[in-house]
């Protein structure tokens, strides 16, 4: 064996090796393409895995959004769940009572057209959809008001439709709702 001869062997080695680990990677591309292109498909074509979805037609006659639950309640775990309903142009309540450093979620719902609902100074920003129930969750750390206006164009009354979250110390807040179990600040 001549010493050009060990050479090409190992060059025609060294080419089918590449050969092998080239092909490997456009196997693992086209692998990856197939899960993203199954995955997105997958998305697409079922419905997202957390939506509540609720009868528009019997919200305010049965259920949670019924007027007697709307409002803020203790959970058994010591925070609270507010409970709100928009219809053009106004929430229900339209103020709304939580208390300070207390985990607040506010489940809401609209029973005509699309709304938003923005609090001020707070990471709450969410859409109101008719038919589904939208989550957002806060804790505030100082007490006092802020403002809660629609912002989702809605209709001609839209820029008139706004409500209030009052936020109110702790143990203030605890003895009201040990006396009544809904609260709000709007009676
Ligand atoms: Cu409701 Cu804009």
């Amino acid at each position: 064996m001549s010493a050009s001869s060990g050479h090409d062997e190992a060059e025609r080695a060294a080419l089918r090796a590449e050969g092998r680990w080239a092909a490997l990677s456009v196997i693992i591309v086209c692998l990856l393409t197939l899960m993203a292109g199954f995955a997105g498909i997958h998305e697409l074509i079922m419905p997202q895995a957390r939506v509540e979805t609720v009868d528009v037609r019997t919200v305010p006659f049965k259920g949670e959004f019924v007027e007697s639950n709307l409002g803020s309640a203790v959970a058994a775990d010591g925070s609270v769940t507010v409970r709100m309903v928009t219809q053009q142009y106004s929430f229900n309540p339209p103020c709304l009572l939580v208390p300070v450093e207390t985990p607040v979620t506010l489940r809401s719902t609209s029973i005509d057209v699309v709304h938003g609902l923005i609090i001020d100074g707070t990471n709450i920003n969410t859409m109101l959809v008719p038919g589904f129930v939208s989550v957002a969750q806060t804790r505030f750390h100082e007490t006092g008001d802020h403002r809660m206006p629609c912002q989702e164009f809605c209709g001609v009354g839209h820029q008139g439709m706004w409500a209030m979250v009052r936020v109110i110390p702790r143990e203030q807040f605890m003895k009201m709702a040990a006396d009544k179990p809904r609260l709000s600040c709007a009676d």
